[in-house]
């Protein structure tokens, strides 16, 4: 399955990609995580990321498409794929067409995770992330067995840097603008399935199981 999880930061978005695909056996492509670990690494890509992630704004789609066209690429991919913070422009989601096209392929849904904005801010200034393995927590909804270490390898959870409040708002904003007109987009090809993002973790995943017919 050719899928994509669309919704604004905090949707939980990565939380159900985990689930997912699992299930599904297909690659899990999170630009974020992508960006993340070239941060970590030093790499090129990282250095030119870091100073639109620290800020809450898009890495340009020039470098984000070249990214994802060498994942794409990649033979994991042949067995379908779950995109997860990809496309988040419509010029994205046009590349993202014309590369499927190349590659003889087609997508078969797109979720859309539905949240209000104030339960966003919420959830992204109480989430921690383990720096080892990249795990989601969250201090009340899911909280670590032991404060400050993940339950699956015992790595150290920190806060990302953009979940602080004023870059968190900032993100919303660049959603707002940049990245929901894509719900238009997929709904006028007839592959939009939108859930109720607010719902428990379990519940969400039980909707978009439901939606895909899993
Ligand atoms: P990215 O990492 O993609 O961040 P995002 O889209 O802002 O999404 P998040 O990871 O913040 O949220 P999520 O929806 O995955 O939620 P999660 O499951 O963690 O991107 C980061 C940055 O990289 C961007 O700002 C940009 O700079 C750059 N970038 C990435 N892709 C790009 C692109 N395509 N183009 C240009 N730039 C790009 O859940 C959030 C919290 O809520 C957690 O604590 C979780 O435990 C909790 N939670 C989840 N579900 C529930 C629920 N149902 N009930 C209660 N709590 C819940
Ligand atoms: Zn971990």
């Amino acid at each position: 399955m050719r899928l994509i999880l669309l919704g604004p930061p905090g949707a939980g978005k990565g939380t159900q990609a985990q689930v997912l695909v699992e299930e599904l056996e297909v690659p899990h492509i999170s630009t974020g995580d992508m960006f993340r670990a070239a941060m970590k690494a030093g790499t090129e890509l990282g250095r030119q990321a870091k100073s639109y992630v620290d800020k809450g704004e898009l890495v340009p789609d020039s470098v984000t498409i070249g990214l994802v066209r060498e994942r794409l690429a990649l033979p994991d991919c042949r067995k379908g794929f779950l995109l997860d913070g990809f496309p988040r422009t419509v010029a994205q989601a046009e590349a993202l067409d014309e590369l499927l096209a190349g590659l003889d392929m087609a997508l078969d849904a797109v979720v859309n995770i539905q949240v209000d904005p104030e339960v966003l801010v919420n959830r992204l200034s109480n989430r921690r992330t383990c720096r080892n393995c990249g795990a989601v927590y969250h201090l009340l909804h899911k909280p670590p067995a032991s404060p400050g270490k993940c339950d699956a390898c015992g790595g150290e959870l920190y806060q990302r840097p953009d979940d602080h409040e004023a870059t968190v708002r900032n993100r919303l904003e660049v959603y707002t603008a940049q990245t929901r007109p894509l719900i238009d987009f997929y709904r006028r090809k007839g592959l939009l399935h939108s859930v109720d993002g607010e719902a428990e973790v379990e519940q969400v995943t039980v909707e978009i199981r439901r939606e895909l017919g899993l």
